[in-house]
């Protein structure tokens, strides 16, 4: 019986998904997000980026969601991010999206502005709903952001659109929205962040009118029968806590609101919601040390999607935590989720999908502790150390050499160094402050 019951589950995890607008995926794996840090100075795709997706292609997951690729090259989220604002490159998006797409896997462009959240080494004059810097030890390595005008906010709704368009023109199969992790659209969304007074700022339909506007201009310049996705944060804090019986950052962007989003995205005529949550200041990883965090937190935002579960019909790819097949079967066959958003993992076991489905794989993949081995550098550099860990991999990958779990913390430092150059360093002076 019990053995019965464990092969209709894992079979859950093999079976395909219809979308709204007609597509159907091949199987469950979403591979969420993870900014490549592969791009130069210019901002454009290189063979390198060819080479990683056609990997993960082969890797058997359903979704391939690309990093976050700008809608502006002097707006960037990290350095090394592509950014799309004409056809220029054409030609490296048209091999980029035919190597994801190999193997009937989907490939779907994750499309992002950073809003303030663009760091102070790439960007001196950020944008934002409203002025105002960022809190917290983070805060230092960003720029204080000016107010977006009506018109630069219509412009930029024009970037995504344009930047949606050029990614179906080159193959690509779907497109994601970024709505989550403190960037652009989320700074729209959390009251802590937007202090507008005109239909853009205040109460939450008016938050949400610029995640709305981009949406819809998205899908008219992809047709209904193209998947978007939307990466939406469950809360502004990655672990919901309870703030006078409110969930999330108290003033923040909550699960309420989140739930009402997700609703009217729904109405609208969304594919597929990505969920997530954290800021730059709470970010969704919280520590260098993986495996001791995954056994803390579990699947993250379960309690949010079981939440969410019977209130919506859009298909949810609940991110964060799956490290092992039992633990996608369980939240497959609880119905909290209807894919597998998956990201480092992927970056250690690129063939992850293929030995779940096709090998019947049942070992969890563990994060490794990333450390400098100098506390004070690790307390410092927490978060970066480990984007920065899973970046090396990510290039490891995509010059054709297996990932290595055992390079050092002080390699992601300097890595880190490399592409922020030396004024990562540099903590800012406070204001009022020498
Ligand atoms: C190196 C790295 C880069 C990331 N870049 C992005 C990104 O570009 N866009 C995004 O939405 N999330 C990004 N994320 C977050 C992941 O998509 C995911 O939400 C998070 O890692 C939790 O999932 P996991 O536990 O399966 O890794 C990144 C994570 C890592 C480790």
């Amino acid at each position: 019986m019990d053995i019965m019951l464990d092969n209709k589950k894992a079979a859950m995890i093999a079976e395909p998904l219809a979308l709204p607008c007609g597509v159907t995926i091949k199987n469950r794996f979403y591979k969420s997000a993870m900014n490549e840090a592969l791009a130069g100075r210019d901002c454009a795709p290189t063979e390198e980026h060819v080479r990683l997706y056609r990997t993960w292609a082969q890797g058997g997951a359903g979704v391939l969601v690309t990093g976050n690729v700008m809608v502006d090259h002097t707006q960037l989220g990290e350095p090394g991010n592509v950014a799309v604002e004409d056809e220029r490159d054409l030609p490296m998006l048209r091999r980029w999206a035919a190597a994801g797409t190999e193997n009937g896997a989907h490939c779907w462009m994750q499309i992002n502005h950073p809003g303030r959240q663009s760091p102070i080494t790439v960007n001196q004059h950020p944008l934002a709903p409203s002025a105002g810097r960022i809190e917290g030890d983070y805060g230092r390595f960003f720029a204080d952001p000016t107010e977006l005008t009506r018109e630069q906010i219509q412009d930029i709704i024009r970037r995504f659109a344009n930047t949606a368009r050029i990614a179906k023109k080159a193959g690509f199969t779907g497109v994601e929205i970024h709505a989550a992790h403190g960037y652009l659209i989320n700074q729209f969304l959390s009251p802590l962040d937007n202090h507008r007074d005109d239909e853009y700022g205040g109460r939450l339909e008016n938050r949400a009118r610029f995640l709305f506007d981009v949406f819809d201009a998205v899908r008219e310049a992809v047709g209904p029968k193209f998947p978007i996705a939307v990466k939406l944060n469950s809360s502004d804090v990655p672990i919901a806590v309870k703030v006078n019986e409110q969930s999330g950052a108290p003033g923040g962007f909550n699960e309420e609101e989140s739930i009402w989003v997700m609703k009217q995205l729904e109405a609208r005529g969304v594919d597929v919601i990505d969920v997530s949550g954290g800021t730059y200041s709470k970010p969704v990883i919280q520590t260098n040390d993986g495996a001791a965090e995954d056994r803390r937190r579990g699947v993250y935002f379960t309690d949010f999607a079981r939440r969410v579960k019977g209130e919506l019909r859009v298909p949810i790819a609940l991110t964060g935590g799956f490290r092992n097949a039992a633990d996608m079967e369980h939240a497959l066959g609880e119905g909290i989720t209807q894919m597998i958003g998956i990201a480092r993992p992927l970056a250690l076991v690129p063939d992850l999908p293929n030995r779940v489905i096709r090998d019947g794989w049942r070992e969890s993949v563990d994060l490794p502790r990333i450390s400098t081995g100098v506390k004070p550098l690790d307390k410092a550099f927490g978060g970066i150390l480990v984007i920065s860990w899973f970046e090396l991999q990510m290039h490891r990958i995509a010059r054709g050499k297996q990932p290595n779990p055992r390079i050092g913390g002080m390699r992601a430092l300097l890595f880190a160094l490399k592409q922020h150059g030396p004024a990562a360093l540099t903590p800012r002076r406070r204001k009022g402050r020498q």
